[in-house]
């Protein structure tokens, strides 16, 4: 890692190259077709590792316009988004060149995420964790400058944690975009149909030629029927790891009554399963 950012100087045209990125976090991003379990799981491995006590600093990442993941948790969402401020700091040059002198468009951009509360403080059990919400896409018009700012502001934000989830919507649209040089863990959500291994492929492939170093990739298999599994021989496995993780009516009752999922049971199904994964991941960070 420690790669370079590439960061507009405030004459709006010249280039300067910072050193933004420290060393060592471990990023897990979950990807997979839409309804596949991505939400329950991002927020199943956080309240694990709450759970567990870890005391890192953690940053969970919503990349669902919907905001599903604070939902999930019964958290209140940050009370901006990252869309929020690109939309609200449409850059050109003149505005650079307003800018405070000293202060770059990315270091502009790294205040607002911060002083407007993009980046959130939450509680999870007793865990303490950020939580930052990437909403809604982008409209027409030109956001290349912001972009640019973001891009460079979101390196500095890695930086300061230990371990980052996030909930990516169905596809890589914001990885590719904000050009996260780096996963450990891409983590594949499917359930048990030739649609969803389709599009888990489709991911890979994207992540390959974005270039982006990934770890290991994992293949989680979610709402399998305990009574018929899944075919193998349909699914080939292509991962370091596989998980299957069983359809619980517990969880499917939680979503339909309303209820924060921190309430399963210690021992329910869906920790279970999961726990090889977050042993290891625990066991990185
Ligand atoms: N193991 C499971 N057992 C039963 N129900 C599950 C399980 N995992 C997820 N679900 C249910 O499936 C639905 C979709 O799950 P979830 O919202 O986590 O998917 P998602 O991949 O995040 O969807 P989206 O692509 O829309 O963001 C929810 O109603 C959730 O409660
Ligand atoms: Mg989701």
């Amino acid at each position: 890692v420690g790669a370079k950012e590439v960061e507009h100087r405030n004459d709006g045209n010249c280039l300067c190259v910072t050193n933004l990125v420290k060393e060592v976090n471990m990023i897990v991003s979950l990807g997979g077709k839409g309804g596949t379990g991505k939400t329950t799981i991002s927020a199943m491995l956080l309240d694990e590792i709450a759970r567990h006590d870890y005391k890192g600093k953690v940053l969970a990442i919503d990349g669902d316009p919907a905001m599903t993941l604070a939902m999930t948790l019964w958290l209140e969402p940050p009370s901006a988004t990252l869309a929020d401020i690109r939309d609200n700091t449409p850059f050109n040059a003149r505005q650079i060149r307003g800018l405070p002198p000293g202060m770059s468009p990315t270091q502009f951009v790294l205040k607002q995420l911060k002083t407007r509360e993009v980046i959130a403080g939450r509680k999870l059990r007793g865990m303490a964790f950020d939580l930052m919400a990437m909403g809604h896409g982008e409209g027409p018009g030109c956001y290349c400058s912001v972009n640019q700012a973001l891009t460079g502001a979101l390196a500095a934000v890695r930086a300061e944690y230990d371990l980052i989830i996030i909930d990516n919507e169905a596809g890589l649209e914001h990885i590719s975009r904000y050009r996260l040089p780096q996963v450990d863990w891409l983590l594949l959500v499917l359930t048990p149909g030739q649609s969803s291994w389709a599009v888990a492929n489709r991911i890979r492939h994207t992540a390959e030629t974005l270039g982006m170093e990934i770890g290991q990739t994992w293949e989680l298999y979610n709402q399998v029927s305990t009574r018929r599994g899944i075919n193998q021989e349909q699914f080939p496995v292509n991962a370091s790891q596989t998980l299957m993780l069983p359809a619980c009516e517990s969880i499917a009752a939680l979503d339909r009554q309303g209820g924060p999922l921190p309430v399963l049971v210690e021992d329910h199904p869906l920790r279970v399963a999961l726990s090889p994964l977050v042993e290891q991941i625990l066991s990185c960070v």
